[in-house]
């Protein structure tokens, strides 16, 4: 279904189901809601269009209708190939008000299941606004828009595209040569289009650890164009999300990709970060055996004070039921290591890219061959018989297989999320080109919001007892540097 420049997704007539989800998400959803409460009159989002780059689902949909009521125009892509929900998706482009004959909504340009050349071009669009409009906010998830503006403006100030990587070459990456193919239409059409849009960006907002990493190697090699807000390391986002949201979807992809026991296996997880921790914990809820694998020595000492054996993949992978990885790094799991486990050993990442586990060096392998169980789930059989269960071809699982986290712990993301945007586009001053966190104080407020929503109680410091303490008592509680 598509109309050119408008919106781009599998079928508009979803869309009923997916605005049934959203109106119970809402309800999952209160700090978003209690901005839109807030803020809804006074439309601090009023001029800004935000490209926007997240997992395309039920619970961004609640996230794009909160910018959009709080006065943004959006544009939104989904920042992973197998993500989206298309009902979500659907539900967006038609709108609240509008049909899938009369669409009102957003411009969505994503579905499941995208090729990378298709996922390229999403991202393209969600830049592209019609006419002479460009974008003046991202709102991104992993890096990929902004990515795109960077790479954009670096071959215009060269005035040449490179040439394709060779399959063989070091940095070789499909999706490396498909970014080249997009920058090169992009400057036959228009050699100064991402200069033009750079110059207009306020700044982008990210949500992710791998896109946050992206982001401070760019600040220090003094090429970032302009201002970021890292979400991620909100303490009311990776502390919940990365941990509590991993804690539910990662079993639920793997129940739903396979529906093989946990209990009693053995669990490898590679990482003991915060996502890692959530995936640990997961396993062992179901009763999984789980080791981890960590080159931090603090992450590693914590996971063995937290009762998990801690061992090399090298050493382990053998004996391994489950292997996930969590880690944000390339290479974790190797075509060596996937030949060597056991028989149907079941594999997943849930870090943000697909270079965690070597597919490529999987379908190298000689006289592999790889049979589709059902999307998203694939069996590769050796030579010698035995096989591995792949989920989503090395990309998020939890995302690939399942639907992401549940809508609570979005909310916590998401708020954080909007009251970047709003700190971004309506307090310039305060956040020159750089990395910046949110206040501490808009991390607690994050926290009260969704505290108040499961009835919770919280005790009141009295004016002796802040005092004692040093701190305001409404806030902030904690130095900059507590690590909670
Ligand atoms: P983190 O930095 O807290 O944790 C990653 C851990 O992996 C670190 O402790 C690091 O020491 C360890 N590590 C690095 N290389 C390793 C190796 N070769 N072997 C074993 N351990 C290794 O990062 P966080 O927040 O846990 O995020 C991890 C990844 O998950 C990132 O790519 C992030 O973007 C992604 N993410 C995915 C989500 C999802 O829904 N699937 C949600 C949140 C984050």
């Amino acid at each position: 279904d598509e109309s050119p420049g408008r919106y781009k997704v599998r079928d508009l007539s979803l869309a009923v189901a997916g605005r049934h989800q959203i109106r119970l998400a809402e309800h999952e959803m209160p700090g978003l809601m209690a901005l839109r409460a807030e803020y809804g009159a006074a439309q601090p989002l009023a001029g800004a269009r935000i490209a926007g780059s997240i997992h395309m689902t039920v619970q961004t949909a609640v996230l794009i209708e909160t910018l959009t009521a709080l006065g943004a125009d959006v544009r939104w892509a989904s920042c992973n190939i197998f993500s989206t929900q298309d009902e979500a998706a659907a539900a967006v482009a038609v709108g609240p008000d509008g049909t899938p004959a009369a669409p009102t909504g957003v411009p969505v340009f994503a579905w499941k299941g995208e090729t990378l050349a298709e996922y390229w071009e999403c991202t393209e669009q969600i830049l592209a606004w019609p006419g002479d409009v460009r974008p003046n906010m991202i709102l991104d998830d992993g890096g990929d828009a902004t990515l795109l503006v960077h790479r954009g403006v670096e071959v215009e100030a060269a005035g040449a595209v490179p040439s394709d990587i060779a399959p063989g070459e070091p940095g070789y990456a499909e999706e490396a040569n498909v970014v080249l193919a997009v920058l090169r239409r992009s400057l036959a059409a228009d050699a100064g289009r991402w200069t033009a849009i750079a110059a207009e960006i306020v700044g982008v907002t990210e949500e992710t650890t791998t896109g946050v990493h992206r982001l401070y190697q760019l600040a220090e090699a003094g090429q970032l164009l302009f201002p970021a807000i890292n979400v991620n390391d909100s303490v009311t986002k990776s502390k919940f999300d990365n941990k509590y949201g991993i804690r539910h979807s990662l079993p639920d992809g793997l129940n739903r990709a396979t529906d093989t026991l946990m209990g009693g296996k053995v669990a490898l997880v590679a990482g003991y970060g915060d996502v890692g921790k959530g995936a640990a914990e997961a396993l062992r809820g179901q009763g999984a055996r789980v080791v981890i694998s960590e080159v931090d020595p603090i992450c590693a000492l914590q996971a063995v004070m937290d009762g998990y054996e801690v061992a090399r993949v090298d050493d382990v992978v053998g004996a391994a039921d489950f292997v996930i990885t969590t880690t944000g790094n390339r290479d974790v799991v190797t075509a060596v290591h996937l030949a060597a486990m056991k028989d149907k050993a079941i594999v997943g990442n849930i870090g943000h890219f697909d270079n965690e586990i070597d597919i490529a060096g999987l379908a190298a392998t000689p006289g592999v061959v790889r049979v589709e169980i059902k999307p998203q789930v694939h069996e590769w059989t050796f030579p010698d018989g035995h096989s591995v269960i792949l989920l989503s071809e090395g990309r998020l699982l939890n995302l690939g297989n399942a639907t992401g986290h549940p809508s609570f712990v979005m909310s916590t993301s998401f708020t954080n999320q909007v009251i970047a945007q709003i700190e971004l586009f309506t307090r310039r001053a305060e956040y020159p080109t750089g990395v910046h966190r949110l206040p501490k104080v808009l991390d607690e407020k994050v926290a009260r919001l969704h505290l108040a929503a499961l009835g919770v109680q919280l005790t009141e410091l009295t004016k002796t007892q802040a005092e004692y303490l040093g701190v305001d008592p409404a806030g902030p509680y904690k130095p900059d540097h507590y690590r909670y």
